[in-house]
């Protein structure tokens, strides 16, 4: 009895740790994305669009003529789009059956678009008619896609689209540039909490040839300056050399974890038994960062359609850790912050572009027809950088 209310005490102290975690973690999921108010509909316009009335395989989806989003509230901006990026969240929400509960059926596939701006409402700053702009919408909240001809957005988060490359290979920046700044982010604070520097620091990034490991590699090497490892299949070991990898591992002959040894970062966008490879080995040293992007797999999984798998033990991990990491100094620092529109994040990705410290990698690209298609092929897992979806031509 004399041990009861102790141990009460510490259970209920956790209890409430945990859900003061949770309650943080998804109220700032939910911020992210559900400020940006979705543009109503405009019944006297139409349009095609990629949409989808249930989950399930990829012909679930139909290109079909719906109402256009209508413009412009306040702030909002219409955009002629030219080009649609896709991602592997595309198909795993096409495929959960849970999307209900973030985002209303039926809805358009696509979040990465590039385009030129028609219309603007009256409390735009920066943009003009004919601008060429790029850019991601939210993940959740609204049932407007980037694979339709007319998108509306806020227009705090798109930016101008790079000018040294094509705007259709712009279209595959902002999901995956935007998730290898966000995903750096709270390594480089604490390195500057540090009074380090990137430079010469070492990173493992899983998956090099895909989209985000293609846009990580580049974002790494070039721009802050680290050494990079990464891990390909044997046919894409020549591409990811090209990009800026200094170490290339072969995952189909080598175990990661026997030649990436005591590095300082790892990006790994696999997850699943990479993370736990990574974490009973010593391919990080102590006190350095594992970041985890939400990964389930390219195929369809139990993993995914399971919120407290994919969502909740990352973010308990992360705040387990780094508790553990910050005050005593041991073990590693567990990172897991999701992506999410940001105009700061894209306007720096037009100006690396331009500058020539990262250049694009398209695998392939379908028509707004062939959208299902598209799918099909990205959840193949095996895709060179980006698939693109051709919408609607734009004159540059
Ligand atoms: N939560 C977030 O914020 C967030 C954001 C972006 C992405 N993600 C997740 O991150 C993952 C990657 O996204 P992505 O856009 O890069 O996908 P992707 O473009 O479809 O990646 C395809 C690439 O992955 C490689 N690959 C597959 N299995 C591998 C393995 N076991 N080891 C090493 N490489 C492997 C393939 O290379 P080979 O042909 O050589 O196998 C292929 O080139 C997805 O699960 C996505 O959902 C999460
Ligand atoms: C546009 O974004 C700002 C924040 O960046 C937000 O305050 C505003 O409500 C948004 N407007 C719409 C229409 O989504
Ligand atoms: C979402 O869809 C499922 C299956 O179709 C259904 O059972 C559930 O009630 C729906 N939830 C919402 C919030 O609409």
């Amino acid at each position: 009895m004399a041990l009861f209310w102790p141990i009460a005490k510490v259970l209920c102290f956790n209890l409430a740790a945990v859900l003061g975690v949770l309650i943080y973690e998804f109220y700032l999921l939910r911020e992210n994305y559900i400020r940006y108010a979705p543009a109503l509909e405009d019944k006297d316009h139409t349009m095609r669009a990629a949409q989808f009335s249930e989950t399930g395989e990829p012909f679930v989806i139909k290109t079909r003529t719906i109402p256009r989003p209508q413009c412009c509230e306040m702030t909002q901006v219409l955009i002629k789009v030219g080009t649609g990026g896709l991602n592997p969240v595309d198909f795993k929400m096409r495929r959960n059956a849970n999307i209900n509960m973030t985002r209303a059926l039926p809805v358009v596939s696509g979040f990465d678009f590039s385009g030129h701006v028609e219309q603007i409402g009256s409390g735009v700053l920066g943009y003009r008619p004919g601008d060429i702009v790029y850019g991601m919408l939210p993940l959740q909240g609204q049932s407007w896609g980037a694979f339709q001809e007319y998108v509306v957005a806020n227009y705090t988060i798109i930016a101008h689209a790079p000018t040294k490359i094509s705007a259709r290979e712009a279209a595959g920046l902002p999901l995956v540039g935007l998730t290898s700044i966000h995903a750096m982010a709270p390594v480089l604070r604490a390195w500057q909490k540090q009074g380090q520097s990137s430079k010469d620091k070492k990173i493992l990034v899983h998956a090099g040839a895909g989209g985000v490991g293609s846009f990580a590699i580049q974002y790494c090497k070039h721009v802050l300056k680290m050494h990079v490892a990464t891990t390909v299949s044997a046919p894409k070991a020549v591409l990811v050399k090209s990009l800026g990898a200094d170490e290339v591992v072969n995952y189909k002959e080598q175990k990661f974890e026997d030649v990436v040894k005591n590095f300082d970062v790892v990006l790994d966008t696999v997850a699943q038994e990479y993370e736990q490879r990574t974490l009973s080995s010593s391919v990080l040293k102590s006190g350095r960062h594992y970041i985890h992007v939400l990964s389930s797999d390219w195929q369809p999984n139990s993993r995914e359609e399971n919120p407290l798998i994919l969502m909740v033990l990352p973010f308990l991990r992360k705040w387990g850790y780094s508790l553990i990491a910050d005050l005593f100094g041991i073990g590693i620092h567990y990172h897991c912050d999701p992506v999410s529109p940001d105009a700061q994040g894209l306007r720096s990705i037009a100006s690396w572009v331009n500058e020539g410290l990262i250049k694009p990698v398209v695998d392939r690209s379908f028509s707004l027809n062939e959208v299902a298609k598209a799918h099909e092929y990205l959840e193949k897992g095996r895709a060179t950088g980006k698939v693109l979806i051709e919408i609607g031509t734009i004159t540059e």
